[in-house]
């Protein structure tokens, strides 16, 4: 049994970790990083942000060369997937990326301790992998242990026929059909690839849209998008059972108070992620968790216990990398006694289906609901030259604006390329722009971020030119 002391220990190596980790070792802290699993990397470079995207490329790419070819003038003899190489192909992004991982926390000097991390007290941790454990002294600590799968208790994954998303990104074939339960941000994502590459894709959603917790004219686009790839949605829409058939999976559910089902070769069940904290001896060290399951932090990032602080998933907010990331770095500056800058109002979502769905501040529907005076301004893409010379004219933007100030409450995109624009608009509620602010300002031509200019012009009293 080693006894190691370090500044700073950090629970997890995702995405909110290693970051932490790595702004730790800038400060001069000496740092360790603790990881249960084989790779580092967390949820988001291993089963999450990164697999989930190259299949997301991948398959688009397909689908363009199946359906949008031939508009160009582009004939090639049909495509046709080789799926093996598809998955291989995304197995090896992940591996480089997580690799990179490695060679960063060796470049900043960041101990990696490989092993489950359980607290023993609120400056002792032990570190156990298989019958090795070892305990380690920290003046500091940052939980960074991420999130885990939700199960559905009538729909019990068995990970053959009712996976989860980890299983989706590992299948070995294309399934003929696939029921996707839930139509939020991983429902969407993996029946767009499933969807693409030819399987008959059905979302099952419990509210009125898809991704509701976005704003609802992006869910509606949204829609009619899937209409085009064949994909069938299903809302106001409560699985109740299921059973196995020898050919698949028949889901029992109820809509608009009639039984209803769905039958098909897999079920992916993606309802929502929940905060993982198993094993990690919160109880030693006296930590309760809200009624969510997160562990409680101050506008510091900073536990009940002084010395323990908790980033992430693990944490309330949105479960997003960059989220994660932002508060790895912040917790640190504040544990240095710096002036960090962590802004939750200013935390983009983004949907990687094509078109993309990107977002940040309010939603039209939260304005209504707080009783906010506010104008709105909006430009499809089909009034884009730049989107009708990519044959990319689905979407639009809208931006949002106070009816007073003209200060910028919200923007929201569906369109090409919008995960990228999005963070035009990040910048610009940052610096808290009005609308008048980025009409003003010269977009290059053609590009389709001038639908951001336009639609910000709309917001300043119907100036928008192109519409
Ligand atoms: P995690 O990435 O979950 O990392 C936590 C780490 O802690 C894990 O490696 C875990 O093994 C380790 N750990 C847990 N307990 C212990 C312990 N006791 N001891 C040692 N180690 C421990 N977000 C985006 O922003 N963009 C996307 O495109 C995106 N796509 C996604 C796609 C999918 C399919 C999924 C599932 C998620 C996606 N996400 C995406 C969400 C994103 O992955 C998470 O928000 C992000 O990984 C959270 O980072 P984290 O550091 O808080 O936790
Ligand atoms: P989610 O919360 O985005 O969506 C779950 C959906 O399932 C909701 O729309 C909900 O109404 C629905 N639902 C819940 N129970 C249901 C039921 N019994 N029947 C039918 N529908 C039901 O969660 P998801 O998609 O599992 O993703 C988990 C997390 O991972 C999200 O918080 C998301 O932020 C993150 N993620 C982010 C991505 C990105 O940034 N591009 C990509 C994928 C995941």
């Amino acid at each position: 049994m080693s006894d190691q002391s370090f500044d700073l220990v950090v629970i997890g190596a995702g995405p909110g970790g290693y970051v932490a980790a790595i702004r730790g070792a800038q400060e001069g802290l000496k740092v360790a990083i603790v990881e249960k699993d084989p790779t580092l990397g967390g949820t988001c470079l291993n089963w999450g942000c990164i697999p989930s995207k190259a299949l997301l490329d991948s398959s688009e790419l397909y689908h363009q060369a199946l359906h949008k070819f031939d508009v160009h003038g582009i004939s090639i003899s049909k495509p046709k997937v080789n799926f093996k190489q598809m998955m291989a192909r995304k197995s090896e992004v992940v591996s480089q990326t997580t690799k990179g991982i490695e060679y960063l926390m060796d470049k900043n000097k960041i101990t990696v301790l490989k092993g489950l991390g359980s607290f023993e007290s609120a400056t002792t941790l032990t570190v156990s992998s298989g019958k090795k454990s070892e305990t380690i002294q920290f003046k500091r600590a940052i939980i960074a242990t991420g999130s885990d799968i939700a199960e559905l208790p009538s729909v019990p994954f068995d990970h053959k026929t009712i996976i989860d998303s980890t299983d989706a990104l590992s299948l070995t074939s294309i399934p003929k059909s696939l029921t996707v339960i839930g139509g939020g941000v991983i429902g969407v994502e993996m029946g767009s690839i499933y969807a693409r590459l030819g399987s008959k894709v059905t979302i099952v959603e419990f509210f009125d849209r898809l991704i509701p917790t976005m704003d609802k004219q992006c869910g509606k686009a949204l829609e009619r998008s899937f209409k085009q790839l064949n994909i069938d949605c299903h809302f106001k829409t409560k699985v109740t059972g299921f059973k196995t058939t020898k050919s698949g999976v028949t889901l029992t559910a109820e809509k608009a108070g009639k039984e209803v089902s769905f039958t098909s070769e897999k079920c992916l069940v993606a309802i929502g992620r929940r905060p993982f904290t198993q094993n990690l001896g919160l109880d030693k060290i006296g930590l309760s968790l809200d009624d969510k399951g997160r562990i409680p932090v101050n506008a510091q990032f900073q536990t009940a216990i002084p010395s323990v602080y908790a980033i992430g998933d693990v944490i309330a907010g949105p479960m997003l990398a960059h989220k994660a990331s932002e508060e790895g770095v912040a917790a640190v500056e504040y544990m240095c006694g710096k002036a960090a800058h962590y802004n939750p109002l200013t935390i983009p979502g983004v949907v990687y289906t094509w078109p993309e769905v990107a977002s940040v501040g309010q939603t039209e529907e939260q304005l209504k609901e707080q009783k906010v005076a506010y104008k709105a301004g909006s430009f499809p893409f089909k009034a884009s030259g730049r989107a009708r010379a990519s044959e990319e004219t689905e979407g639009f933007i809208k931006v949002l604006s106070d009816s007073t100030t003209d200060e910028i409450l919200g923007i929201h995109m569906v369109g090409p390329r919008a995960a990228d624009m999005i963070s035009e608009a990040v910048v610009a509620m940052e610096y808290r722009a009005s609308a008048q602010d980025i009409g003003m300002m010269m977009h290059p031509h053609p590009t389709y971020s001038e639908a951001f200019k336009e639609a910000a012009l709309g917001a300043t009293g119907n100036r928008a030119i192109h519409i």
